[in-house]
């Protein structure tokens, strides 16, 4: 075993959390893979995040004990699991959830005029109903699943695992009386995405309790935390950039593709994670195997050496840059789902408002990791 390596950053410093894309801009211009004693080894270009991500056999998902349905999976196994996941995202699915989805948006945006706080007025509720909605949920566990999003997110930071642990068992005792109770009132797999999981199967087997909630908790926190955050940095862009705002009012097809390119401008999601199965050279730095490393989406989307100008939103650049849903056999399989909703409310808040614009008294305040975007964003809608 080497000697743990001297730290050349503090992710969870003042400066880094005051404004995260400039910190992670700032650290992969003068120290692209770098050491931290709370990450590790993060990777911040986007040659070397595409590297980890595609290189699964050396750069493992394997990355703790608790199970991770299927994200902390490799192959054999995640090939097993990732078609049961991938089954609930088809296209006629997110077809199918379309208007509903619209529907929750047109109820939130109606609602707000004059001076607004987006994150609490459209951005949580919007991820929460529509997370809900999808699985087959009274809107009513809302509330209970933001919360533990919340929770989950303050123990993260504080890397506490007593209070990770307690919050992951609270988890699977809401999802288990969620099903119970779904059961009891008539909900069947058609109606109920949750009970849906009940039926499959895996290695010929029924799935286990912890297998069921880990698939769920993954959709979960995947879905309102990036959503959510997704929703306020779409809003505050438009805000803060009329001309974008103007373009897509003349031109409302754009919306999906403007959306992606908003959110390669400012992440959403912050970093995944990889252990290191073998001693890897990357960036002029050697990792011992079983190094712990993170790859960050936020600086890798970024990058000047793949994003011409890269501070510009541009619609002409190549999709398959955009790491934004991730690459390689991890790559985000909730994307068609994530797209059509984040297009939906681009689409809605345009059609049903004739202008946003930043409040000039109440600044944007942003997120701290591990969430990205925005903590409030006030906005004047008209
Ligand atoms: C804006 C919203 C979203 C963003 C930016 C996003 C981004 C990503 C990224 C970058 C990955 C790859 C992680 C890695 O390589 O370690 C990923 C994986 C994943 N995402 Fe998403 N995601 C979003 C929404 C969703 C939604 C709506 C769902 C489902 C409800 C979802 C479910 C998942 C799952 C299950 C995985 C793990 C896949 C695997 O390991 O094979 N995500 N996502």
């Amino acid at each position: 075993m080497n000697d743990t390596p001297t730290p050349d950053w503090d992710p969870r410093s003042q400066e880094v959390q005051s404004d995260q894309r400039v910190a992670y801009d700032h650290m992969r211009e003068t120290c692209p893979v770098a050491f931290s004693d709370y990450m590790h080894w993060s990777l911040f270009r986007h040659g070397d995040v595409m590297r980890a991500v595609q290189d699964h056999e050396t750069f493992s998902n394997v990355v703790s004990q608790r199970l991770t349905v299927p994200n902390g999976m490799d192959p054999p196994e995640h090939t097993a699991w990732r078609p049961i996941v991938e089954k609930y995202f088809t296209q006629s699915r997110v077809d199918a959830f379309e208007p509903t989805c619209r529907e929750i948006a047109v109820d939130l945006i109606d609602a707000q005029r004059g001076k607004v706080e987006l994150m609490g007025a459209l951005a949580h509720p919007f991820a929460v109903r529509v997370q809900c909605a999808f699985l087959g949920w009274p809107e009513d566990l809302a509330q209970a699943l933001r919360d533990w999003v919340a929770r989950n997110h303050q123990a993260t930071l504080a890397r506490d695992h007593a209070a990770m642990t307690r919050i992951a068992g609270e988890f699977q005792t809401l999802i288990r009386d969620t099903i119970a109770a779904r059961v009891a009132a008539g909900a069947t797999p058609e109606t109920d995405v949750a009970v849906a999981l009940t039926h499959e199967t895996v290695h010929g087997r029924p799935l286990n309790e912890d297998e069921l909630t880990s698939i769920l908790r993954n959709w979960t926190v995947g879905e309102i935390g990036s959503i959510a955050a997704s929703v306020g940095i779409i809003a505050e862009y438009l805000a803060a950039n009329p001309q974008v705002q103007d373009r897509l009012r003349a031109d409302p097809a754009l919306a999906e593709a403007a959306a992606d390119e908003i959110l390669r401008l400012h992440g959403p999601l912050v970093t995944n994670r990889r252990v290191t199965t073998c001693p890897v050279e990357i960036g002029g730095r050697t990792l011992e195997s079983g190094a712990r490393v993170t790859v960050n989406w936020v600086a890798a989307n970024r990058d000047p050496r793949v994003f011409d100008d890269p501070d510009a939103f541009r619609l002409d650049r190549n999709p398959e840059d955009n790491l934004l849903y991730g690459a390689g056999i991890h790559v985000c399989p909730g994307a068609a789902l994530a797209r059509m909703e984040l297009r939906v409310v681009l689409e809605e808040l345009l059609a049903r408002t004739s202008s946003i614009t930043c409040d000039p008294d109440r600044p944007a305040r942003k997120a701290v990791y591990p969430a990205s975007g925005f903590h409030e964003v006030h906005v004047l809608m008209r």
